[in-house]
């Protein structure tokens, strides 16, 4: 059943996380459900531009809808990830979003202000939610990279002002993480005390983590192990902050990337085994479950799992 999302956060907030994952197709899809109605999880699914443009966005809207009828216990949102001010506008119209993010945190604050306002007017005429987001994150996403030295975190007095003058219904905050499998060189994580910070500033609104995929070791070095070539230092965050960080209103905890490993880990290792096998359901037979396995780990450490 597809809900709001401000529903979900209604739930979530100051208690638990709601994992949104990416997906790009059905095998994607398949796994994210089964491992949230095993886990009994409310879940969102995002979708990015990148995503809308693999094969066609009509195409992840017909494999949801599917699902939704495939998996009539699942309980979760749609939502647009990283959208521009013309894709959000999409979205709404095509009224199958439960919300869209604008994300206008790369241009100055006064133009971000202004853009996430128009975009809520639309939105919020059609029963829409707006994830807007302020500060810079580091590391990769779409076709802009941002070097560690050009990120930075969310100032907490500014986010109040910000939520006031746009009217957004969550904020998505840079507090330390990046997107991508390389976050940290060392011991960092999430800056806690910032996040304390915008909570009180912003006391019932939801807040949401980007760059939150934990790049697991154990997974890196199989995949490296099977022939893959990512770079020594990936690291991301430890799951153990996700429930944390949840207390203190963070509600949506965003992860593409682990699934993305799930996938690199699941088919270097099928054909290196089965070097003479040429069916693309061999290896997506042994990935829908295990996707959905990793759905579920995930689910108990945001809180998210025995929710429904
Ligand atoms: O933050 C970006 C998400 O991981 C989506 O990635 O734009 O390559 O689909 P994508
Ligand atoms: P990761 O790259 O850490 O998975 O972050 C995904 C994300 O923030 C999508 O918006
Ligand atoms: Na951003
Ligand atoms: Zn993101």
């Amino acid at each position: 059943m597809i809900v709001t999302t401000k529903l979900l956060f209604e739930h979530a907030y100051g208690k638990y996380a709601v994992g949104a994952y990416n997906i790009n197709n059905a095998e994607q899809a398949m796994g994210l459900f089964k491992g949230n109605i095993d886990a009994k999880s409310p879940f969102i699914i995002q979708i990015s531009k990148g995503a809308r443009a693999y094969t066609d966005k009509r195409m992840l809207e017909g494999i949801i809808r599917a699902c939704d009828e495939i998996f009539p216990e699942a309980v979760f949102a749609v939502h647009l990830d990283h959208g521009d001010e013309q894709t959000c506008y999409d979205c709404i119209d095509s009224g199958f979003y439960s919300s869209v993010m604008i994300d206008a945190s790369h241009d100055p604050f006064e133009e971000n202000v202004a853009i996430t306002k128009r975009v809520v007017e639309r939105a919020h005429a059609k029963g829409i939610s707006v994830e807007a987001e302020l500060g810079q994150l580091g590391g990769v996403e779409e076709d802009i990279q941002v070097d560690e030295k050009n990120a930075h975190l969310t100032d907490p007095d500014e986010a109040k002002i910000f939520v006031e003058q746009t009217g957004c219904d969550s904020l998505a905050c840079a507090i330390g993480t990046s997107h991508g499998a390389y976050k940290f060189t060392g011991g960092q994580g999430i800056h806690f005390d910032v996040v304390g910070e915008i909570q009180k500033q912003l006391p019932g609104v939801p807040l949401v983590m980007h760059g939150s995929s934990s790049v697991p070791e154990d997974e890196v070095a199989r995949i490296n192990a099977a022939g893959g070539k990512l770079k020594e230092g990936a690291k991301g965050v430890d799951i153990k902050q996700y429930l944390p960080a949840a207390k203190l209103g963070v509600c949506k905890v965003n992860i593409d990337t682990d699934g993305r490993l799930v996938w690199t880990r699941v088919l270097r290792e099928f054909f290196l085994a089965k070097p003479e096998d040429f069916d693309l359901r061999s290896s997506g037979k042994i990935f829908i479950p295990e996707y959905a396995k990793f759905i579920v780990s995930r689910s108990e450490a945001l809180g998210s799992a025995g929710q429904l």
